[in-house]
């Protein structure tokens, strides 16, 4: 089983700045990654969080069931949460980091990814395809 987390704000998209983020809805982008796992013949659970604590606690769950990678788009958390960084580190599950929006073509605030360094890969500025390849590659790593 892999878990999929949607950090802050993403449960808006399709509606929250479409130009930024594309016109895709959550909903959407879980079916694509429903029918992936499918095609690779594993297993996923998906959930959105709007709390940071909600995310930190979720990565702990993670860590005590029988989930075999993380799959996370931390939203604005990505820059500036060390709590969530760090319940990465803590915690031994492979974890790759995905974003729809290309962060290093954004605002300076955007261009720091303090998860970054505590997971196996990144995959950013891709749309659908972040999450989409993102899941590929953590997949990849474990067989
Ligand atoms: C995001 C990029 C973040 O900077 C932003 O705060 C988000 C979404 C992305 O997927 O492009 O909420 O993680």
């Amino acid at each position: 089983m892999y878990l999929v987390i949607h950090g802050p704000n993403l449960n808006l998209l399709g509606q929250r700045e479409p130009d930024v983020y594309g016109q895709l809805s959550l909903e959407d982008v879980n079916q694509q990654l429903k029918e992936l796992a499918e095609e690779l013949e594993v297993e996923i659970m998906i959930e959105q969080f709007n709390g940071e604590g909600k995310i930190v606690q979720r990565i702990h769950r993670a860590w005590q069931e029988e989930i075999k990678g993380l799959l996370i788009n931390p939203g604005a958390y990505t820059h500036y949460s060390v709590a969530i960084r760090d319940a990465i580190a803590g915690v031994d599950l492979p974890t790759v980091e995905v974003h729809l929006s290309n962060i290093y073509q954004r605002e300076d605030f955007r261009h720091k990814s303090v998860i970054a360094p505590v997971v196996k890969g990144q995959v950013s500025g891709l749309g659908l395809d972040s999450y989409l390849l993102g899941l590929r590659a953590l997949v990849n790593l474990e067989s």
